[in-house]
């Protein structure tokens, strides 16, 4: 067991998130992760509506007694979401842990913070997570370079992000990006993180509800088979690198292309067709360069208890062997 400052604020047993994913965080895949004692995310705008939304809290409660949350991602779309309705629809569902995300929450956190609601910021940059800490939210989740989603435009890795981070902030925060074993779980607690937060190795499990293709092809593919797009629009975006996004980035060198000149290739809807239908080139779908670090699809359960017993090899075993060596050698 590893306790931190972050397992203590949200109350799960390990320090392990699964953050907010669109069309894959789901009942299923949330309610597994609960029940492995880390802490996960409904993604919000997966369910068409706020009543939708409701339904599938009650419908995770129902497969879990312990906490969760719900991810809340601000983003521009071009259909207006009525975000303010997916909040009250959280409020009222009685969760008391959220995940926000894509842009600035500080409309939000008022609200959530009188209905008791712990509010976990994801961002991708330090200065982001400063403004969230002095707008109030209890954690942060933050992003490197190495990320599934949106990196942001800094391109600084975790390896330098996490420790500024765990320099400049105060309030609890979990790194987030390139984590899938129990290597980069001890390593973010080393470089001060309290915590770690992954998206694209829960995809490869049991429970996540997207095609066995998916999940296979992450399994296969390796830590270079990642493409960033939309770089030119200032609104990258990390994903797996197939034929769609190799035609989204050469339009986007073309001279004087706008997101018009892509929009069909990345419509939303051909993703999740993609993610629930497994035909990997119909469509782009999120993925970050841990895939390389992916070599199976085993149950969450079975996840978790391998990342934090290996955790704690590593640290009472390995780490510890090396002083001792150490020791010896003087002696
Ligand atoms: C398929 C997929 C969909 C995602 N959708 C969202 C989303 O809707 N909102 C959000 O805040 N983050 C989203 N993310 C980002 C994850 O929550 C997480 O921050 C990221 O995956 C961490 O990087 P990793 O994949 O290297 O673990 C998504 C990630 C993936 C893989």
């Amino acid at each position: 067991m590893l306790r931190t400052r972050f397992t203590d604020l949200v109350g799960v047993k390990h320090p392990i998130v699964q953050g907010g994913m669109q069309w894959v965080g789901r009942a299923e895949l949330v309610s597994a992760v609960a029940n492995a004692g880390a802490l996960g995310f409904l993604t919000g705008l997966t369910q068409p509506t706020p009543e939708a939304l409701a339904k599938e809290i009650a419908r995770c409660r129902e497969m879990t007694d312990q906490p969760f949350g719900v991810n809340l991602t601000i983003l521009p779309t071009i259909k207006p979401v009525p975000y303010d309705e997916y909040m009250d629809a959280i409020i009222r569902s009685g969760v008391k842990l959220v995940e926000t995300a894509g842009n600035n929450p500080e409309k939000y956190i008022p609200v959530f913070k009188a209905a008791g609601v712990i509010i976990i910021h994801k961002c991708t940059a330090v200065r982001h997570a400063l403004k969230a800490e002095r707008l109030g939210v209890d954690a942060v989740s933050i992003d490197g370079f190495e990320c599934a989603g949106h990196p942001g435009e800094d391109d600084i890795p975790g390896l330098i992000l996490i420790p500024i981070t765990a320099d400049k902030l105060k309030i609890p925060f979990v790194a987030s990006g390139g984590f899938g074993d129990a290597r980069g779980l001890v390593a973010a607690l080393a470089l001060g993180a309290d915590g770690v937060n992954m998206g694209t190795r829960f995809m490869a499990t049991r429970e996540a509800p997207i095609h066995d293709a998916v999940k296979q092809r992450l399994v296969d593919a390796d830590e270079r088979q990642t493409a960033l797009i939309f770089r030119t629009m200032r609104n990258t975006a990390r994903v797996h690198k197939n034929s769609i996004a190799d035609k989204v980035i050469e339009i986007e060198r073309r001279p004087g292309s706008t997101f018009k000149d892509v929009q069909d290739f990345v419509a939303g809807v051909k993703g999740r067709h993609v993610l629930e239908a497994g035909e990997l080139d119909h469509g782009i779908f999120s993925a970050g360069m841990v895939q390389g670090l992916i070599h199976d699809i085993p149950t969450v359960k079975e996840l978790v208890e391998r990342i934090v017993d290996e955790a704690e090899a590593i640290i009472t075993r390995r780490l510890q062997a090396m002083r001792e060596r150490a020791v010896a050698a003087a002696e």
